[in-house]
C-alpha cells in the first residue's frame, strides 16, 4: 500500500522505516531539502546517520506527497500542524485517513491535533483520524529494537488498520483503544512533566526527587485528561505512564535535555536553541498552564513549571514554592 509520511525528521523517517519493513510504499514529504536529498540519494536517515531502507523515497512537492496516498501520516511538530493542514487541506481532491503521531496541544486552542484536523480539514475529504502514540524514542525504534504504541480513534475499524500498518513481529507491538483525546493528551502533556524531571535533574536533584515528580506529575495528566474530555484511566496505559516512564527519565529525550539545561541556569531561550530537533515540551507548559486556568484545576507543578520557563521565577524558587505548599493527603485520582 502507498503511504504518505508529512515530516521527514526524526520520528516521520523511522516511521517510514517500520511501514518499508512491513512492506509499504512509503513517500516522504519534507521541506528541509538536505534531509530530501538524504533519504533519495544516499539512503541514509536525515537525524540518525543510519542506513535506511533504499525503496524510502522523499519529495519537497506536498501536491505529489498529498495524491501519493489514502493515508496521510503527520510527523510535523504540532506548533505547525495547523499552517501544514491548511496548505493540505487546499490540495485535496479524495477522502484521506489522517494519522496523528505528533505530540502536543496548540496552546493558543487547547486544541489536540484531533480537534484542529476536524477544524481545518474539509469533512469531505476527511475519511477518518487515529493518533497513535505511546513509549517511543526514534534513537531506538530505528534500531528495530522492541517498542510499543497504541492506535487511537472514534472508529475501531480505523485503530485496527493503523495496528496491523504498523505492528511488527520482529520489533513493534501496537494497541489499539477509542479513548482519542486520553491518548493524545497523555502523549502530550507528558512532554511537560519531562522537563520539569529535567529541571530538577538540571539542580542536582536525584532520583527519589524524579520518581516524587513523575507520579506527581501523572495526577497533573489525569486531571488534563479528564477536563478535557478523556478518559482517566487511558493516563495509566502506554501513552500516559507509559510514555511518562521512558520521556521524563531518559536522557535520550530532548524534553528531559532541554529541562535539564534550564536547570542548570540557562534561560529557556538557550535551552531549546541547544537543541537542533523539536522540543514540544515548553509549548505544552503553556497550553497545560491554560487549561488549567480555563477549568480551575489545581496543577502545582505545571504552574511552577510555567513561571520557571518564563523567567518569572528561578528553577531554585520554584522548587521552594512547591515544598511550601500545604500538607495534604495523597489524592490519587
Ligand atoms: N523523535 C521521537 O523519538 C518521537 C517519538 C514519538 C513522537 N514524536 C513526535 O513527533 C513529532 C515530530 O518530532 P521529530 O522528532 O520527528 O522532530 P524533528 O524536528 O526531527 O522533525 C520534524 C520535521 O518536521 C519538518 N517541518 C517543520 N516545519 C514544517 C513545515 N512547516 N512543513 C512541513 N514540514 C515541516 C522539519 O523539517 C522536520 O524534518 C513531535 O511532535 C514529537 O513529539 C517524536
Amino acid at each position: 500500500m502507498n503511504i504518505t509520511m508529512i515530516g521527514g525528521g526524526a520520528w516521520g523517517t523511522t516511521l517510514a522505516q517500520v511501514l518499508s519493513d512491513n512492506g509499504h510504499q512509503v513517500l516522504i514529504r519534507e521541506i528541509n531539502e538536505e534531509f530530501v536529498t538524504s533519504i533519495n540519494e544516499k539512503h541514509i536517515h536525515p537525524s540518525f546517520g543510519y542506513e535506511i531502507p533504499h525503496q524510502i523515497r522523499a519529495t519537497s512537492d506536498l501536491k505529489e506527497a498529498v495524491s501519493f496516498s489514502q493515508v496521510l501520516i503527520l510527523c510535523v511538530p504540532t506548533k505547525v500542524t495547523r499552517m501544514v493542514l491548511k496548505e493540505i487541506n487546499s490540495l485535496l481532491t479524495d477522502v484521506k485517513l489522517f494519522v496523528n503521531v505528533s505530540k502536543g496541544i496548540e496552546p493558543e486552542t487547547s486544541f489536540c491535533v484531533s480537534q484542529i484536523v476536524e477544524e481545518v480539514i474539509d469533512s469531505k475529504w476527511l475519511g477518518g483520524y487515529v493518533i497513535l502514540s505511546g513509549p517511543s524514542h526514534a534513537e531506538e525504534l530505528i534500531l528495530r529494537k522492541l517498542t510499543s504504541l497504541v492506535a487511537a480513534s472514534k472508529e475501531k475499524e480505523q485503530a485496527v488498520f493503523v495496528q496491523k500498518l504498523f505492528s511488527n513481529e520482529q520489533y513493534l507491538r501496537v494497541y489499539t483503544s477509542s479513548d482519542v483525546i486520553g491518548v493524545e493528551t497523555g502523549g502530550s502533556i507528558k512532554n511537560a512533566i519531562a522537563i520539569i524531571s529535567g529541571i530538577a535533574y538540571g539542580m542536582g536533584l536525584g532520583e527519589n526527587a524524579r520518581a516524587f515528580l513523575i507520579s506527581r506529575g501523572i495526577r497533573e495528566i489525569i486531571k488534563i485528561v479528564d477536563v478535557l474530555g478523556g478518559q482517566k484511566e487511558t493516563a495509566y496505559g502506554l501513552s500516559g505512564i507509559g510514555d511518562l516512564i521512558v520521556t521524563a527519565s531518559s536522557k535520550n529525550s530532548r524534553n528531559f535535555q532541554c529541562g535539564l539545561k534550564i536547570g542548570q541556569g540557562a534561560s529557556t531561550e538557550e535551552a531549546l536553541s541547544s537543541i537542533s530537533q523539536t522540543v514540544e515540551g515548553i509549548k505544552t507548559i503553556y497550553a497545560a498552564y491554560e487549561i488549567g486556568k480555563k477549568y480551575h484545576i489545581d496543577l502545582p507543578l505545571i504552574n511552577i513549571a510555567y513561571q520557571v520557563v518564563t523567567g518569572t521565577c528561578t528553577a531554585k524558587e520554584g522548587l521552594s514554592q512547591l515544598l511550601s505548599r500545604s500538607l495534604k493527603d495523597e489524592d490519587i485520582l
